[in-house]
């Protein structure tokens, strides 16, 4: 090669924004994509059918990307579709490298992958790390003898005595979380159902096979995954006994602090060499990090400088179950400055529906905006949940017999069980909500008449063409995609409003969380916007054109949103 283009293309590849040396493409203010996207959550059994079987598959999401593309998503995260017995729906996984037949093939996902990256799309897959299936050939083998291959790839003890398990650790989903098993007389460990083993992260060879995972579904176009159940991927060696506390829980077992077999400090490490592996094809963490303060959060966007989750979820902001300015404010506040990128998510496929946490039975349609309204618009990047952009509703069985999900067959009728969140997709208001011509694997709710995909997009009014216009909103004003967040009037018990700042420009976020009339007035000088004017982007009510900030009328659980500048 002669020199000058041999240095022209050494100089290329050391100043491109496109080549830095992990391949991340960054925006002026040096966001990269993942910060700019707007995520999907989808359920693959519930979210389109293309063989009409009555559970949904893969090329069902192929066929619905168009209209993923058309809301405004960016990145489509699917829970598990690998080989599994489906004992917990898919969140037991017997072959990590392939797609579970119910779903559709490697082809299918190949070619999905071909419509997402078509429409400038990515794919999220769901890395089910802490456990696999007992169906998995890994435990197949570790079960068969003490001396097995495999052995040391999940964790096996000793009872106490007879039908003594090792010590008092309790499953989250209920009784003891150890299994005895007469093959070898010992006990294998599992957080989960007992169909769910937990894999021994102490163990190298496992931490390998399962980065291989990773790198396997990367090669095949994946752009992240989000990580089932981090806090419980160590325990402790010694087994010490949780402390009891007072109380039993809905499954009748006792109140324990989990505090020897969850949230070990372990799990950095595995997460910074995750990390590690992600950044090498410009993938995205996304974990599952169930915290119960900001200094945990903190830690798993990597403390003392090393890198783990760019996005691990603010489940806090979740758990703020209520309409209530103040904690909104407080939370947002902390998450925002802790010093990573903030994720927000109001429901998924664990919790009842936002539409039914926090509607009233009155206003929930003008709640759900009310919501979209928030967590569309903060400093961050947010995880939708299927469904939430048409007002879904919760489900719930009414009777046990009817309940699919193994806590709520467990926790009956205390704990129903999560079926309630998982229903089928409401695609229109013809049978089954267009999700399938089989009985779908769970009931739709009677709401899909009105709530439904077809019916909501022929309505100027409807949840759905508010999520549109805000999502619209979101990837076009600078200020909602790189503008820091600014709290205003912090005194406000009804109305949390806020700036979302950027250089000469701002756009103003006003939502009313009473179900009464509410006046509002904002003096922006301090931020550095002397004028009292705006231009009003979004507004459920009222105020329309442009406004006066000093007198703004907002109808009950009214949204607005405008522009100011200097
Ligand atoms: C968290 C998942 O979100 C949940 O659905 C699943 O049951 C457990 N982890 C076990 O994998």
């Amino acid at each position: 090669m002669p020199r000058s283009i041999l240095l022209v293309s050494i100089l290329f590849t050391l100043f491109s924004p496109f080549t830095t040396a992990q391949q991340k493409s960054t925006d002026p203010e040096g966001h990269q994509w993942w910060q700019h996207a707007v995520f999907y959550e989808l359920y693959p059994r519930s979210f389109a059918d293309s063989n009409n079987n009555g559970i949904g598959d893969l090329n069902g999401i192929t066929s619905k990307l168009d209209y993923l593309k058309g809301l405004g998503v960016d990145a489509i995260w699917i829970t598990p579709c690998f080989p599994s017995p489906q004992v917990d729906f898919g969140y037991d996984v017997s072959d990590y490298e392939n797609i579970d037949p119910m779903y559709g093939t490697l082809g299918d996902f190949d070619q999905m992958m071909g419509g997402a990256k078509q429409r400038d799309m990515r794919i999220i897959l769901d890395f089910v790390m802490n456990h696999s299936s007992d169906q998995h050939k890994w435990f197949l083998d570790s079960k068969s003898s003490k001396t097995a291959q495999y052995r040391d790839w999940y964790v096996w003890r000793d009872g106490k005595g007879a039908n003594q398990p090792p010590n008092n650790w309790l499953s989250t989903f209920g009784h003891a979380a150890w299994t005895f098993d007469p093959t070898t007389g010992q006990w294998y460990y599992h957080f989960f159902y007992a169909e769910q083993p937990d894999l021994n992260w102490r163990n190298p060879a496992v931490e390998k096979a399962m980065f291989d995972v990773t790198r396997w579904w990367y090669d095949r176009g994946v752009s992240g995954f989000r990580l089932d159940a981090v806090d419980t991927l160590f325990e402790d060696p010694g087994l010490k006994n949780n402390p009891v506390l007072p109380g039993t829980n809905q499954y009748g077992d006792p109140n324990m602090d989990s505090k020897y077999n969850t949230k070990l400090p372990e799990v950095h490490g595995v997460l910074q060499r995750l990390r590690k592996v992600a950044d090498e094809h410009d993938a995205v963490l996304i974990g599952e990090t169930w915290t119960k303060n900001i200094a945990e959060l903190k830690n798993y966007y990597g403390a003392h400088g090393s890198q783990e989750l760019q996005m691990p979820m603010d489940l806090m902001f979740m758990t703020v179950d209520k309409l209530s300015p103040p904690e909104f404010r407080q939370q947002i506040a902390t998450v925002d400055s802790a010093g990573g990128w903030p994720v927000f998510v109001i429901s998924n496929h664990d919790k009842p529906r936002s539409y039914n946490r926090y509607g009233d039975g009155r206003h929930n349609d003008q709640i759900a905006k009310l919501m979209a309204g928030l967590y569309l618009t903060l400093r961050g990047t947010p995880i939708m949940y299927y469904g939430e952009e048409i007002g879904m509703e919760n489900n719930d069985p009414t009777r046990k017999e009817d309940v699919k999900d193994p806590i709520g067959k467990i926790g009956w009728p205390k704990d129903k069980g999560r079926d309630g969140e998982r229903t089928p997709m409401q695609w229109n208001e013809s049978e089954n909500a267009g999700f399938s011509q089989a009985t779908p694997w769970l009931p739709v709710p009677p709401s899909y008449k009105t709530h439904n995909v077809e019916a909501e997009s022929k309505d100027p009014n409807s949840i759905l063409n508010f999520y549109k216009s805000v999502l619209t909103l979101r990837h076009k004003e600078p200020a909602l995609l790189e503008g820091e967040y600014v709290a205003l009037n912090q005194n406000d018990s009804n109305v949390l409003s806020y700036l979302r700042r950027y250089k000469n420009e701002a756009v103003l976020v006003v939502l009313n969380m009473s179900s009464s009339p509410q006046k509002v007035s904002f003096n922006l000088k301090p931020q550095g916007f002397g004028g009292r004017k705006a231009t009003t982007l979004v507004s459920t009510g009222a105020p329309t054109g442009e406004v006066n900030l000093s007198e703004l009328s907002l109808e009950p659980f009214g949204v607005y949103m405008a522009k100011v500048s200097k």
